[in-house]
C-alpha cells in the first residue's frame, strides 16, 4: 500500500524555544522526517529562536545532533545534508526588543508563516505581543502552543484572553499530541467510515468503556514539574479527555475543524461531576523507585496514578460508564480503549452456557491495531460448545511497511498547521470546558486530607482501583504490552 504524500505550501516556521527539549526530541526530528518524505518544499525556512547567542551554523550543528540522537539517523545521510540549510537562527529576547527586527527581516512575503511557542506559557503573552507589535505576524499567520494550557479554568481563560488580544481563534493551534497519533485519528475512521459499529455505539448495546494509558516510566528528572501537576492535570484533562470525546461524540456533519470540535465540546459539557468515591489516586512507592523521592517532596500528595468512573449525561450514554485510568511506573507501556458490549439478551444454547459479551479493543500504542472478540462454535464433534476468539488485526501486518512506519504525532500536527487545518487541535472553549470539569475534582482532593494509595512500581496500580470496578461487577483489563 503506497501512501500519498502531498507537499505543503512553502513556509517559514519560527520555533521559539528552539534550543529546548521539545524542539530537540520532537519538532526538529519530526520536520526532518517530513522533509525526507517529500512533504516539505526545499524553499521552506525553519528559524530557531531562543535566548542563546549563536549563528545559523551553530544552530544547524545543534539541530543535526538532535536529529541524529532522537530521529534515529546514523552515518551519512545525504537528505540530512539537504535539510540543514533550511534552518536558520535568530537570538531573541522574548521580554525585550533584541532580535525582533532581524526575525522580521527573515520572514519571506508570500510564504505561510507559522510560529511555534515551545516555551513556558508565562512567555506566550510577551511573544504574541511582540510578533504583532513588530508587524511580524499578520492575519494569515498561525501560532502553535503546547500544553500545559493553564493549570485550571482561571489560568486557561487568562491564557486564551492573552492570545486573543493579538490572534484570532482560527490562527491558534493548541497542540494535544494524542490527537496526532494515527490510531487516535483512526477512532473516527472506525466509527464514521463503517456501518458496522455505529448502530451499536450507545448505552443500549455497550456495557462500559475502559480507557487505559499506562506508562512504565516514572517522573524522575521532571519531578518538580510533575509534582505540581499530577496525573489528572498531566493526562486526564487533555489526552484522556480527547480519547473519551472521540469515542463518545455524535457524528459530526463533516470532517471539518469546527464540526468535529463542536461535537467534542458537547461531550465535555455533558460529563457529570465525579464524586470522590469514584476516583482512586495512587503513588508508586518502592525501594527502587519511589514517587516521593522522584518528586523531591516527602509530603507530596500528588497522584502518579488515577482511575475514575466517568458518566456522560446524554441520551446516547445514559447508563454506560467510562472507566479511565492512567499512571506512571506501571507494569507495561500500553494505551488502549476497550469497548465491552452487553451480553446477548437470551441464549439459545442451553448446554453451552451464556455467550460472553463481545469486546472491541483499539490499541493505540504499541502495536497499533484492533481486536474484536466474537463467539464461535468450538471446532470438533461433541455438541455445540461456544468459545470466544479474537479477530485480531495489527495495522502493521494489515497495511505492510506503511502501517508499521506511522508518522510521529508531531510530524502530522506540524504539517496540519502549515496546511491550515485545525481539526486535530483543541479550540479555546474545549480546553476551558475540560478544565471546568476537572477543577472541582482537583479542588475536592486538595481540600481533603487524604493521601494517594501506594502501589508497587511495575504493578497494575493500587488495589483500590480494582475495587472501583469490582463494586460494579466489572474487571479492569490486564495491563500488558
Ligand atoms: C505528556 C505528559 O503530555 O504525555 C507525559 O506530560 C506523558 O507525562 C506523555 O509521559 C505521554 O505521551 P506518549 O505519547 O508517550 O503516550
Amino acid at each position: 500500500m503506497v501512501s500519498r504524500v502531498i507537499p505543503v505550501d512553502d513556509f517559514d516556521l519560527v520555533i521559539f524555544g528552539a534550543t529546548g527539549d521539545l524542539a530537540h526530541r520532537k519538532i526538529l526530528p519530526g520536520l526532518f522526517r517530513r522533509f525526507k518524505a517529500g512533504q516539505i518544499p526545499a524553499t521552506s525556512r525553519i528559524i530557531g529562536a531562543a535566548r542563546t547567542a549563536q549563528d545559523d551554523d551553530a544552530f544547524r550543528a545543534e539541530a543535526e545532533g538532535a536529529i541524529r540522537e532522537f530521529g534515529g539517523v546514523t552515518g551519512e545521510d545525504p537528505q540530512l545534508a539537504e535539510f540543514l540549510p533550511l534552518l536558520g537562527y535568530v537570538a531573541i529576547d522574548a521580554r525585550g526588543e533584541g532580535g525582533w527586527q532581524e526575525l522580521k527581516a527573515r520572514m519571506r512575503p508570500g510564504a505561510v508563516h507559522a510560529f511555534y511557542f515551545s516555551v513556558a506559557p508565562a512567555l506566550f503573552g510577551d511573544i504574541a505581543e511582540r510578533l504583532a507589535g513588530h508587524g511580524i505576524a499578520d492575519d494569515d499567520s498561525r501560532i502553535v502552543v503546547e500544553k500545559p494550557f493553564g493549570r485550571d479554568l482561571a489560568s486557561a481563560r487568562a491564557l486564551n484572553a492573552t492570545l486573543a488580544r493579538h490572534f484570532d481563534e482560527h490562527q491558534i493551534y493548541r497542540i494535544d499530541h494524542y490527537l496526532g497519533k494515527e490510531t487516535v485519528q483512526n477512532l473516527m475512521a472506525v466509527r464514521f467510515a463503517n456501518v458496522l459499529f455505529e448502530p451499536l455505539w450507545n448505552a443500549q448495546f455497550i456495557d462500559h468503556v475502559q480507557i487505559t494509558v499506562a506508562e512504565t516510566v516514572g517522573v524522575a528528572g521532571r519531578g518538580s514539574y510533575y509534582d505540581k501537576s499530577g496525573a489528572i492535570r498531566d493526562m486526564v484533562q487533555n489526552h484522556m479527555m480527547q480519547l473519551l470525546c472521540l469515542i463518545a461524540m455524535e457524528p459530526p456533519y463533516h470532517f471539518d475543524p469546527d464540526a468535529v470540535r463542536d461535537e467534542k465540546l458537547k461531550v465535555i459539557r455533558a460529563l457529570e461531576a465525579v464524586p470522590p468515591e469514584d476516583i482512586v489516586r495512587g503513588q508508586y512507592r518502592g525501594d527502587d523507585a519511589d514517587y516521593l523521592k522522584d518528586a523531591e517532596d516527602p509530603e507530596s500528595r500528588t497522584e502518579s496514578y488515577v482511575a475514575m468512573k466517568v458518566r456522560i449525561s446524554n441520551w446516547r450514554w445514559q447508563g454506560t460508564p467510562f472507566y479511565l485510568r492512567t499512571g506512571k511506573k506501571l507494569r507495561a507501556r500500553t494505551s488502549e480503549i476497550a469497548i465491552t458490549f452487553k451480553e446477548p439478551p437470551h441464549s439459545i444454547f442451553d448446554d453451552s452456557g451464556q455467550p460472553k459479551a463481545n469486546e472491541l479493543v483499539i490499541r493505540l500504542q504499541p502495536n497499533e491495531g484492533m481486536n474484536l472478540k466474537v463467539m464461535i462454535k468450538e471446532p470438533g464433534p461433541g455438541g455445540m460448545r461456544l468459545v470466544q476468539v479474537p479477530l485480531d488485526m495489527s495495522f502493521a501486518d494489515a497495511l505492510g511497511p506503511e502501517g508499521a512506519d506511522m508518522p510521529d504525532a508531531y510530524e502530522r500536527l506540524i504539517m496540519d498547521v502549515i496546511r491550515g487545518n485545525q481539526t486535530l487541535f483543541m479550540r479555546g472553549d474545549e480546553v476551558e470546558a475540560a478544565w471546568a470539569w476537572t477543577d472541582p475534582i482537583i479542588n475536592a482532593w486538595e481540600d481533603s486530607k487524604r493521601r494517594p494509595e501506594p502501589y508497587d512500581p511495575g504493578s497494575s496500580g493500587p488495589e483500590e482501583a480494582l475495587r472501583l470496578m469490582h463494586r460494579d461487577n466489572r474487571r479492569w483489563r490486564e495491563i500488558r504490552s
